[in-house]
């Protein structure tokens, strides 16, 4: 049997993902699933960079799992785990430390945007994030990272540090590559549609989240910027609110993009808008109610994290070996 290639990917638990989160990421997870062997965590220890509620963030962590599984990603079939819960992570990072400078965190864009917002506290873990990161994917020599565009620069230092660690000592860690997501995927903010639709953004009309009741969706799509043109036609260039709305449309109604635009052929924005919304709210509903259903089990939740700790741990496990090894850590 061929061996299957591996894949790592993560989100945090902190924000309430966006319909983007969920069309840029969980749903691609999907499909991977079944053609590679996948790990997929909730990074906690990311999160923690800039300030949590701990209520908060444990609430959160088990409401991302019960998303995760809500969605269609099989727990059968993947490593779904808690960062935190593989110590190996915070043990590979501070090696990989070494292997960093301070220079290239610094000209990091996300950490300058970060730093810029929370000038109260740029903590080193903000600095260090990156090579936590690096060290998510190399501990389980991942080939493919699945990532939006933002992650670009993350994944380059990782590939970096690994090839820096591997030439100086021996071939150790697999250099991996960057899935980028194409797919009409890129879904925009519905009050500035120049900008990716984001789980961290000022104005929250602009992003539809997974956890938004049906009432919001709808009053959010209606509020939805379009143009002073009154043709529902897809283009980007010159009508960006109302090619994002047939983008997401054409998501959620699983139709193309093409079938949209005949659909709404002659009608009003109005309509259209309400539409959009309709099929996002249909959409949603019956994954909201699922990831109550499987939020309300929690035995379910902890054996699936139990056993996710475990297989991590293994993996991860063999690699830190390695690692210490070629260093020169004195093993007993
Ligand atoms: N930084 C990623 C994000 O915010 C999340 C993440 C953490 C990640 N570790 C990772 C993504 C490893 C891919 C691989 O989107």
């Amino acid at each position: 049997m061929e061996e299957r290639k591996t894949l790592y990917s993560a989100i945090q638990p902190t924000n309430n993902l966006t319909i983007g989160n969920y069309v840029g990421a969980i749903k691609n997870w999907l499909n991977l699933q079944e053609n590679y062997d996948c790990y997929f965590s909730i990074a906690n220890m990311h999160a923690i960079t800039v300030r949590q509620d701990p209520a908060e963030l444990r609430k959160k962590t088990l409401a991302l799992l019960a998303l995760y599984v809500a969605c269609g990603i099989d727990p059968e079939k993947c490593c779904l785990y808690v960062q935190s819960h593989v110590s190996a992570h915070a043990e590979l990072c501070w090696v990989l430390n070494t292997f960093t400078y301070v220079g290239e965190m610094e000209r990091m864009t996300q950490f300058k945007d970060k730093s810029a917002r929370h000038a109260e506290n740029v903590n080193m873990g903000l600095m260090d994030y990156p090579v936590l990161m690096a060290a998510d994917i190399l501990l389980y020599q991942a080939q493919y990272v699945p990532v939006g565009e933002d992650q670009r620069q993350h994944l380059e230092i990782a590939r970096d540090i690994a090839q820096r660690f591997n030439n100086a000592f021996s071939p150790t860690f697999t250099v991996p590559e960057g899935l980028f997501m194409k797919v009409g995927a890129k879904i925009n903010d519905l009050q500035d549609p120049s900008k990716k639709m984001s789980k961290s953004v000022e104005n929250p009309n602009g992003s539809v989240f997974l956890s938004d009741d049906r009432d919001t969706i709808i009053r959010k799509f209606k509020r939805a910027v379009t143009d002073s043109q009154s043709t529902i036609r897809f283009d980007p260039e010159n009508k960006p609110g109302v090619s994002n709305l047939l983008t997401i449309y054409s998501v959620f109604a699983d139709k193309s993009v093409e079938e949209a635009e005949a659909e709404f052929d002659g009608r009003g924005y109005g309509e259209f808008k309400a539409a959009v919304g309709e099929a996002v709210a249909d959409k949603l509903a019956p994954l909201q109610a699922e990831q109550a259903r499987i939020l309300a089990d929690r035995q379910y939740l902890d054996s699936i994290l139990k056993s996710g700790a475990e297989r991590a741990a293994r993996t991860a496990g063999k690699t830190l070996f390695k690692v210490y090894k070629k260093i020169g850590f004195y093993q007993i």
